[in-house]
Parts: C-alpha cells; structure tokens; sequence
C-alpha cells in the first residue's frame, strides 16, 4: 500500500509510539485487502465495548493506547457496553462485572471516545451524506449507513477501527469504491412487509439464500417490491442481513445509490420472496412456552419505536412476574421522555435501558431461560453458545405484547 511521506514518518514513530502502532495496523490490513493507499474518514464508531465480549484483553488493549497518551483524531463514538451506567444494579448485573465495565468506558473517555454506547450512531450527531467516507465498526449500523445514507464504510474490527480514529484514515479498498458497491444478487419481494418484524424476517429469508455465495464482500442484494418503508423498517432489514454478513443493499426507489442499481441487467443470483417463506420462520421461531420476558431494540429502538410500544400496550399493564425491555440510547431516551413516551411505558410496567444491548448484557439465568422478541438479529445473537446461550423466540411486537401485558381490572 503506497503511504506518503508523512505517514512514512508516522510509521517510524516519529511521532510517538501510539500514533506508530495504530498506523501500523491500518497498514496491516490494508497490505492484506491489497488497498491502494490510506483516505481521510470523517468519522469512526467503534465496537467491541461490553466486557462480556471483550474480557480482559480489551482492557489492556485500551490501557496500553492509554499509557502512550493515544487520542482520537476524528469524531468518534462507542457502541453499546454491557449495562446501563446508571441502573446496573437493578439489571442483575454483579459488581465485578461493573467495575471492569467502567474501567473499559473510562478508558474510551481518556482516549477521547464520545461514549455513546448505543449501536444507532447516526441518533448522535453523525450526519452521513453519499458518498461520504466513514470507519464504522458493528455491522447493523455498517449495512444502514452503506445503504440508507449512501455513505461508505467496510465492516472494521474494533482494533482497526481505534486506529482508523486515532490515525483519522482507512485503507481504500471494499466499500470504498463504488464498483464494489454493485448489487450482485436480485429480490423481488412478493409478500406483505407491514412493520418491523416482517423487513427483519425478510432479512433472514434473503441472507440465508445467499450465504453460500463466495462474494468478496458478500452479497449486495438488489431489492424490488419495497414501498415507502419506515427508516427503522430499513433499520431492521440491515440488521437481519448483516447477521449473514452483507453490509450493503439497495432498494429499488429507495436507496440513494441509483446510479450504481439502475444500469445492472445481470445478477449472480436471484429469489422471489413469497409470504410462504415470511410465515415459514415465524412459525418455526414462535414460543411454544408461556413467555417471561420480552426484549425489543435490536438495533437500538429511536422514538417511533418506542411509540410503537406504547400503542400496543394500548393502555394494559405488564402481567405479574413478566418483564418487557426497551433497549434505547440515551438520545432517543431524552426525546421520549421530553414527550411522555418514557412515562407512559414505564406506567406499564416496561424496563427501558440504555448504553447497552439485549446481546450483550448478561441474563439473570436463574430468571430467564427463554427470550422473546421482535429482531432477528436478536435472535440470533442471543440464542448464540459465545453470547448469552438462551433460547430466543419471534413474534411481531404486537404479538410479544399480548403475551406479557393484561387489561387493567376496572
Ligand atoms: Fe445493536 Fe446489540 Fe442488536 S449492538 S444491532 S442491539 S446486537
């Protein structure tokens, strides 16, 4: 990879130790993607931040960049961690946990990391335009910025994307450049998308047709028969694929980038999406148990969302014994409550958490050994042996509220 002169020097630890190892990786990665050179991103949002995940190795990981004085050089923000900051403690959430937690988020702040903890960076300032290049970690929010906005970024690690931070620039190569943002499969969708359950189950029937294919940067599916989706429709949809590692899609009339879709007229794969295939995975993940606990925000719900909620609560209470859990950001959690929203869920009885994720917070196992909920990213990772291990179920947020709210006796 060509560096300038002044990355040269860098390299050389000309400018110290931190500034020298950060570069080091990028060049690292970017010898290994074969990159052409470095380009200036504008921003970073970087992941691997609940001590669940990274264990002690993240901690003297950040500590090392910590002692050698290492700062960000762009915006950058933080994905969720493994509890709320705040009410920790009635999230069954030990000490020793907490206190590792903290040490990880504090030594983010020392490097200069706003700690957002939230996986929906664009709630907190980033204003993506296409085109523009960015270094973004966590693939939910990889695929909505590649596909909703435009904007342009590779799936980074959580150790290249420090760097990319520190350093201000990625290698140019994948996402980057606009001919590996073609799509290379088609979808046309044949069933009924009405809310956010559907686009997420819609993600698994199309991730799961073409995981098999050994694209480079995975599949870009081409998508036909979308109308007028809400954006945290889209939202879940990304999330979905990106659980099958695609980090780009385009809908047709949708998505910014025509220019790339529009001139296709051939594809290395295609599939047409009937209600049949819909059905096909609620029916195989619905409970076949009497639920307690229910958890929606899988990528972390924004203000309509949680609206949602409160329209299917309908005014009914959470039964006895039962739990319903909203994972939000603090952003979106200060809209709601500047509107009622927060007070109205929580009159129901509904646990509203921030700065962390239904995937990355420990259970109480001896409460909770089956979870509901309405994402199939959630699904996924929660049931997964290296998360939490429990047993996830579907069903669309209407559906998970009936089964753990009642009517209010008069
Ligand atoms: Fe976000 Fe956690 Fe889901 S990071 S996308 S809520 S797995």
């Amino acid at each position: 990879m060509y560096l300038t002169r002044e990355e040269e020097q860098v390299l050389a630890g000309v400018q110290g130790e931190a500034l020298a190892t950060a570069l080091s990786l990028l060049v690292d990665v970017g010898d290994f993607y074969e990159a052409s050179k470095l380009i200036p991103v504008s921003s970073a949002h970087i992941s691997g931040v609940s001590y669940l995940t990274g264990g002690d190795g993240l901690i003297d990981q950040l500590d090392y960049f910590v002692e050698l004085g290492a700062r960000v050089s762009i915006y950058s923000t933080l994905n969720p961690s493994g509890m709320d900051r705040d009410h920790w403690k009635d999230h069954f959430i030990d000490l020793e946990f907490a206190t590792k937690q903290f040490r990880i988020l504090d030594n983010f702040k020392r490097l200069g990391v706003v700690t957002t903890l939230s996986c929906t960076p664009y709630d907190f300032g980033h204003i993506l335009t296409k085109g523009q290049h960015v270094a973004w970690a966590e693939s939910s929010a990889i695929t909505f910025a590649n596909s909703f906005f435009g904007a342009r970024t590779n799936k980074e690690d959580a150790l290249s994307v420090l760097s990319a931070a520190i350093i201000g620039k990625t290698p140019y190569y994948g996402f980057h450049l606009a001919e590996n943002r073609v799509p290379n499969v088609h979808v046309r969708v044949e069933a009924t998308l009405d809310e956010y359950s559907d686009y997420s189950v819609l993600g698994e029937v199309v991730g799961r047709a073409f995981n098999r294919h050994p694209f480079p940067f995975g599949a870009i599916p081409l998508i036909e028969g979308i109308h007028n989706p809400r954006p945290h429709y889209l939202k879940g949809l990304g999330a979905a694929l990106a659980s099958f590692g695609t980090q780009l899609f385009h809908v047709r009339g949708v998505t910014p980038e025509r220019e790339l879709y529009e001139t296709v007229d051939s594809f290395d794969d295609e599939l047409v999406v009937e209600q049949s295939d819909l059905d096909e995975v609620y029916e195989h993940l619905k409970p076949d148990f009497e639920p307690k606990i229910a958890v929606i925000g899988c990528p972390n719900a924004n203000l309509e969302e949680m609206q949602e909620v409160v329209e299917a609560i309908d005014g009914r209470k959470l039964a006895n014994g039962k739990e319903f859990w909203v994972f939000t950001n603090r952003a979106q959690f200060g809209m709601a409550k500047a509107v009622g929203i927060v007070d109205a869920l929580e009159k129901a009885g509904v646990k509203i958490l921030v700065d962390t994720c239904p995937e990355v917070t420990p259970y109480d196992r001896s409460r909770f050994n089956r979870i509901l909920t309405n994402s199939i990213k959630a699904q996924h990772y929660i049931s997964a042996p290296s998360l939490n291990g429990i047993p996830t179920y579907l069903l669309p947020l209407r559906e998970c509220v009936n089964q753990l709210f009642e009517e209010v006796p008069e």
